[in-house]
């Protein structure tokens, strides 16, 4: 397979980077710029990104490599300070100009060049930098400029080297795609062999090397990372596979039941669903401290989950949904070199098995999402929204109840039943009800109740970090409203939640 490596510098794009390679049907691999010049050597990659970075080439403590990465005869594209780092390898000059050039910025392609083919002569680029190469190294030509930037990128064809001041994997960069794509098919001769037919192929013949005739077990959530790995297991092993479900009574209605239906009726597999809500139920009695909760759900999750597993008894394999994003290591610094698991489970000392199975590891989150429809996986289910671990427990404001978790499930599933019936949740990243514990005056025919306060919740965000509250239409939010009021014994007022994150969070708790 034909592997581009992304060496990340610690720019805020690295990920991004990767994906827009992937997007093009390359395989593109991140490694941290601590990585060894032998691992990159007998890598086999067929081309090597350089990331942008915060730092200025002349910082001594920031990010460098070894120059003879240059001359090892594989097609080099520095990026922003990667494109710095080129020309200070290269024996170029760089400086520090006494403005940044920050934002959408004209450009002037300057000479035929491999790597602007089929690029207008003018274009916009985003840019972000202070530092900017002032002299280009032996042997390079500058191949664009900007009023203000004298190399707005610069190459040395006969080395392979090419480098860009300007972001081309940002959509803000009018023709980024085309230069990436100029790069990955012009440059480095690759022909495209990441499609997610082939993936699928691959991975489910693997698959069965691996395990043979041994079993395999899969904690599955119902999240969409989980799901995928089952889908792709069962095509793999059918019966040799069995899944765990524990449902903790906190998800959202029917969901539990969608869940199990869809890997008993449509997959080849041995479906164990755990129901253990009476045992949350008792152990969040009393609770209202959020913290506390999440740390009672968390805790007795693996408790019923591993029980499970052991009761299942040994050997075998044991598998993650574990993706790519999870794996890589971060290029931010000495310090933060660190793999980030948050979604490995780590297995418990008294658990045996003959390894672990991570058949999503290679795979952005958008690529799992195709994996799964290739499968078969209900669209419902691979598009779902984000849904946090502890469920509802950090939806209902306070001590979780089973009358409370039945209003919350019954506000929340008529607000996913009008976004969905009218199309207007694909305008949303994430919605939801929240049930905040507030009870207020309201009337019913002649009579006056004291009922449940429901809050709708609903954002649009790229990344979760920030968000913003979705302007969903009066029309419908009055129909949300009316409907809940109506249909939902115990709750008598609706509000929209209407503050952005921050200074908010999405979820309440
Ligand atoms: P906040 O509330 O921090 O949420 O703005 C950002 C995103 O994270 C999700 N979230 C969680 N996910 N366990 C999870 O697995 C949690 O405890 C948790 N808290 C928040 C939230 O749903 C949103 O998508």
């Amino acid at each position: 397979m034909e592997k581009i490596l992304v060496l990340d510098f610690g720019g805020q794009y690295n990920q991004l980077i990767a994906r827009r390679v992937r997007d093009d049907h390359v395989y593109a691999e991140i490694l941290p710029y601590t990585v060894s010049l032998e691992t990159i050597k007998n890598g086999g990659y067929r081309g090597i990104i350089f990331t942008g970075g915060p730092n200025s080439v002349y910082d001594e403590s920031s990010p460098h490599y070894d120059p003879a990465i240059l001359s090892l005869g594989v097609p080099v594209l520095g990026i922003c300070y990667g494109c710095q780092l080129i020309a200070w390898m290269a024996g170029g000059e760089v400086k520090t100009a006494p403005v940044s050039e920050y934002g959408k910025i004209a450009i002037k392609t300057a000479g035929e060049s491999e790597l602007f083919a089929d690029v207008p002569e003018s274009s916009v680029v985003w840019m972000s930098h202070t530092d900017y190469v002032s002299g280009v190294p032996e042997g390079f030509r500058v191949t664009a400029v900007t009023d203000d930037c004298p190399c707005a990128a610069m190459e040395n064809e006969k080395r392979g080297l090419y480098a860009v001041q300007f972001h081309p994997e940002v959509t803000h960069t009018e023709y980024g795609q085309k230069i990436l794509h100029n790069f990955l098919y012009r440059i480095c001769g690759c022909s495209g062999d990441w499609v997610m037919d082939d993936f699928i192929e691959r991975t489910v013949s693997a698959l069965r090397e691996k395990i043979g005739d041994k079993r395999v077990v899969l904690g599955l959530s119902g999240g969409v990372d989980s799901s995928v790995a089952a889908g792709l297991l069962s095509r793999a092993v059918g019966r040799q596979l069995t899944c765990v479900f524990v449902d903790q009574g906190l998800m959202r209605k029917y969901e539990g039941d969608n869940v199990e239906r869809t890997f008993t009726q449509l997959f080849d597999m041995n479906f164990v669903r755990v129901n253990c809500r009476d045992h949350f139920l008792k152990c969040l009695s009393g609770v209202t401290d959020p913290e506390e909760k999440r740390k009672i759900i968390g805790t007795e999750f693996y408790k019923v989950f591993w029980a499970e597993i052991k009761r299942l008894g040994e050997g075998g394999f044991f598998a993650q949904g574990t993706i790519y994003p999870d794996c890589i290591e971060s290029g931010k610094g000495d310090a933060d070199v660190i793999k980030t698991h948050h979604n490995r489970v780590k297995l418990p000392d008294d658990v045996k098995f003959d390894g672990v199975i991570e058949p999503l590891s290679e795979l952005f989150k958008d690529e799992v999402r195709i994996v799964g429809e290739k499968l078969g996986i209900p669209r419902e289910l691979v598009w779902r929204q984000p849904f946090p671990g502890p469920g509802l427990g950090v939806r209902i404001i306070g001590e979780v109840t089973a009358e409370k978790i039945r209003i919350l499930q019954d506000a929340d599933a008529i607000f996913r039943e009008e976004m969905a019936s009218t199309g207007y949740e694909s305008n949303l990243a994430q919605f939801f009800a929240v049930l905040p514990g507030v009870r207020s005056v309201g009337v019913m025919g002649d009579h006056r109740t004291y009922e449940n306060l429901i809050v709708l919740r609903a954002v649009t965000t790229d990344d979760f970090m920030t968000a913003d509250w979705a302007r969903i239409p009066y029309d419908l939010l009055a129909r949300v409203s009316n409907r809940i009021t109506n249909e939902v014994s115990g709750v008598n007022r609706v509000v929209y939640d209407i503050t952005s994150k921050p200074p908010a969070t999405v979820e309440w708790e």
